[in-house]
């Protein structure tokens, strides 16, 4: 495995947009989501606008040295945020820096949102099925908080909610 990388958050640039469907179509990433099917440039130009128009949400591109390798977006309500992401498979596969620069990418959203974006509270969800995901935040100190059943192309899936607070990331990493 490659060291872990420093990774880096910076708002996403309307040049960013077809990297970022590029890597939102990648069939890892489509399989650990919500709807599966690929999304096609028009569904991800009109997504793209609707978010950039929303101030309660933002896209971050990860970078690691200067080489984009994924995305955050954080929904803020209630003091904190919902957070997802994804990274580019394809390209950090290639370079054996997925699991990496996965870690790199929890550690920049952690040190954001509880630093300069100033939140009490970052909740995500994941498929139960993907249980890395869970496995990994987990070690960074989120706890599961809940759970439900959604519809994901006409199956019934298992959504695991999971949350951690600005008060016990500090006690966990106290800077
Ligand atoms: C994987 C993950 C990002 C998928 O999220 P998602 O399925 O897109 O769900 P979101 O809540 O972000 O999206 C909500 C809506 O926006 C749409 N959307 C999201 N990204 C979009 C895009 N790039 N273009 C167009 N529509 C998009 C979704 O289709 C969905 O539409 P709907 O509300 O009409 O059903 C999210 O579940 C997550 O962060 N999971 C944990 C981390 C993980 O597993 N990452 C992947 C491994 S690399």
């Amino acid at each position: 495995m490659s060291p872990v990388p420093t990774v880096k958050l910076r708002p996403a640039r309307d040049d960013d947009r077809d990297l970022v469907l590029a890597w939102r179509n990648h069939r890892v990433v489509r399989q650990a989501s919500f709807t599966t099917h690929v999304i096609a440039p028009d569904e991800h130009a009109a997504w793209w606008a609707r978010v950039a128009a929303d101030d309660a949400r933002h896209v971050l591109i990860a970078c690691a040295d200067d080489t984009p390798v994924g995305v955050v977006i954080l929904d803020e309500a209630g003091g904190g945020a919902d957070w997802s992401f994804y990274l580019d498979v394809d390209g950090l596969e290639a370079r054996r820096a997925l699991l990496p620069t996965w870690i790199a990418t929890e550690i920049a959203t952690l040190d954001h949102a509880f630093g300069p974006a100033g939140y009490a509270e970052l909740r995500g969800e994941a498929l139960a099925k993907n249980s890395a995901v869970v496995k990994l935040h987990e070690r960074f100190g989120f706890t599961v908080t809940g759970e439900y059943q959604r519809e994901v192309d006409g199956e019934t899936e298992t959504v695991l909610r999971y949350a951690l607070t600005a008060a016990a990331y500090r006690e966990e990493d106290p800077a």
